[in-house]
């Protein structure tokens, strides 16, 4: 595991967009695995900048989303698809065919599941993968349990997540109950995972999941065991 500290959230966005900029260039038709939340923003607002200013070139890169809200339409302003396609993707010259994010309208949830599975496999798995980190511990939204779970799955949300995640909807009772992730067994696939961390508030559970026990109440401690960690980070551990 590599730590980078750096000074500030826009340090730490910047670092971690070299790096994904880095892997663009060196693999133009890499699978990047991708984020939502308040952390990834200025790591996107850093690559649209660099498409803009030096020609970062998307044109085949291939993006799949860690989550989505179950119930939530892609025009919802909170779900995720309307995330990514409004921070990043309109704003690069990415193929909208070329991005996924789980649908979280499908009439067959598990099936969507099983598909997205599929399609990762297909594409012969994520090249670099970015994650944030919960209060909870949580990385997609794979919720603190008794187990890791492997596939791409439906999951109720904790009240912690619930919680946290009220602040972008009108009310607590808008934020839906359920949602797609991404399982544990894409992401530790990743050839390559680079995790962002900001705010004093985050410093406990990035304790915990770096340096604590390897256990599915804390789910990114399984990251401790990935080949390629880079965390990036303005807190001090
Ligand atoms: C969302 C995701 C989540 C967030 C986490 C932190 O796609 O993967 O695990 O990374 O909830 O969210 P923020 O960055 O808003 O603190």
């Amino acid at each position: 595991m590599k730590i980078i500290k750096a000074t500030n959230y826009d340090e730490m966005s910047k670092k971690a967009a070299s790096i994904i900029a880095a892997q663009v260039v060196l693999k133009p038709n890499c699978v990047l695995g991708l984020a939502t939340g308040s952390t990834p923003l200025g790591t996107y607002k850093k690559l649209v900048e660099w498409h803009n200013s030096i020609d970062l070139d998307f044109s085949n890169v291939v993006t799949f989303n860690l989550d989505e809200y179950v119930g939530l339409d892609p025009n919802h302003e909170q779900s995720y698809r309307y995330y990514m396609n409004n921070n990043l993707f309109n704003m690069i010259n990415i193929k909208m065919e070329n991005t996924h994010v789980p649908n979280g309208m499908a009439p067959n949830i598990e099936e969507e599941c099983a598909n997205y599975d599929k399609m990762i496999s297909d594409f012969g798995g994520i090249d670099l993968q970015l994650l944030g980190i919960g209060h909870n511990g949580h990385i997609g939204f794979n919720e603190p349990g008794e187990y890791f779970q492997k596939g791409t799955h439906c999951v109720t949300l904790s009240e912690k997540t619930i919680n946290a995640n009220s602040r972008f909807f009108e009310s607590i009772d808008m934020v839906p109950r359920k949602a797609i992730t991404m399982g544990m067994l894409a992401i530790m696939q990743a050839k390559k995972i680079v995790m962002i961390a900001s705010g004093e508030d985050k410093k406990e559970i990035l304790g915990k999941a770096l340096f604590g026990p390897i256990t599915p109440r804390v789910p990114a401690s399984i990251l401790q065991i990935h080949p390629d960690l880079t965390v990036i980070t303005t807190i001090s551990l």
